[in-house]
């Protein structure tokens, strides 16, 4: 059987790494691995290898690099890590150097991870939330959406793939129940009474395996995917059940998370303000239905924490 080609930028990562395994463990599913990373020769990548891929090297600051690592396949998964750089001029220029290597390797179907531009809905002059960077309102997002272009310029037949709220983020981002000054444990999220999209991380990977499978039809396209859009009250309520202690849902205004002490606090303060106040948008644009129909075994946060609770740090 021959078997196209996924090339998978950001194969070390969460979001590549979900979808090398689901294809992986697929093998009568007509797809081969193309993993690609900046370090071919390290421990990751002999792992990757060892699980099946085939492991290439490239770098996203270098377009001649991807269109070479691009050559020959069919579709390719393209992620852009705003959060190593802090950078939107680098994730544009990173965004767009994907675009064209995708185009010169005639790539037949990418998947470009991407988020809202924000400034579509908050204006820069608009007063509600700070100016960030110059020109940015949620400098992770903004780049991102902005970026749809490129692929669209370049005419490669890509799917704008809509992401959500990791719900890993409390396992890796410092996000789980902290002890509040009460002496109680409390979630901390800045969305008031408003619904947030959830996800487990390695369901973005999945359910982009599922969009390859359906092809074509989804070229063109935006689509969002969510495992559940769940208040911070509901958030809290479920990790009260998956621990056993009473977690208590504590919402902190996005003004106030803006000025929290870690790199990127404003641009996230932003975010969740996006989030809060356009909850139904953002929500409607994540559809759970359509997420559950490229991938059967999305999991819901109850799910999630079942398996995962254990490895939440709880302060
Ligand atoms: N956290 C959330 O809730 C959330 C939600 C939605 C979207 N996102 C977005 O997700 C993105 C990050 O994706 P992730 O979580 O999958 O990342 P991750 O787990 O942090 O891994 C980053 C991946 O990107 C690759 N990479 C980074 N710079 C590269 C470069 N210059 N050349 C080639 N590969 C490069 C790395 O590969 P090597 O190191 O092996 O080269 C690695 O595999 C961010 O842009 C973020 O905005 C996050």
């Amino acid at each position: 059987m021959t078997r196209k080609i996924i090339a998978v930028i950001g194969a070390t990562g969460a979001q590549g790494g979900g979808l090398v395994r689901a294809a992986l463990e697929d093998p009568q599913g007509g797809f081969s691995v193309r993993a690609i990373t900046r370090r071919p020769a390290e421990a990751k990548g002999a792992e990757l290898q060892k699980a099946g891929a085939e492991v290439v090297g490239a770098d996203l600051d270098d377009r001649d690099s991807l269109s070479r690592a691009f050559a020959g396949a069919d579709c390719a998964y393209c992620v852009t890590n705003f959060w190593e750089h802090f950078s939107p001029e680098r994730e544009l220029a990173q965004a767009k150097n994907l675009a064209q290597a995708a185009k010169a390797a005639g790539v037949g179907h990418v998947i470009w991870s991407t988020l809202e531009d924000t400034r579509r809905r908050v204006p820069l002059d608009d007063p509600r939330m700070p100016t960030l960077k110059g020109e940015y309102k949620v400098p992770h997002f903004d780049a991102k959406g902005f970026a749809d272009a490129f692929f669209r310029e370049a005419a490669v037949p890509t799917t704008f793939l809509l992401t959500s709220f990791y719900w890993d983020n409390l396992i890796h981002f410092g996000m789980g129940p902290a002890k509040g000054a009460d002496g109680r444990l409390a979630f901390v999220l800045p969305m008031a009474d408003q619904k947030l999209p959830g996800i487990a991380v390695e369901d973005i990977g999945r359910c982009a395996y599922g969009i390859f499978k359906r092809g074509a039809e989804l070229a063109g396209r935006t689509v969002g995917i969510a495992g559940e859009h769940l208040t911070g009250a509901e958030m809290a309520a479920g990790l009260s059940r998956a621990l056993e202690r009473e977690v208590a849902y504590s919402y902190v205004p996005p003004e106030v998370y803006r000025t929290f002490d870690f790199p990127g606090a404003d641009d996230l303060g932003n975010m969740f303000q996006y989030n809060r106040d356009f909850a139904t948008e953002f929500c409607a644009a994540r559809d759970l239905g359509f997420a559950r129909s490229v991938n059967p075994r999305l999991q819901t946060f109850a799910q999630w924490l079942e398996r995962n609770k254990s490895r939440i740090p709880v302060g």
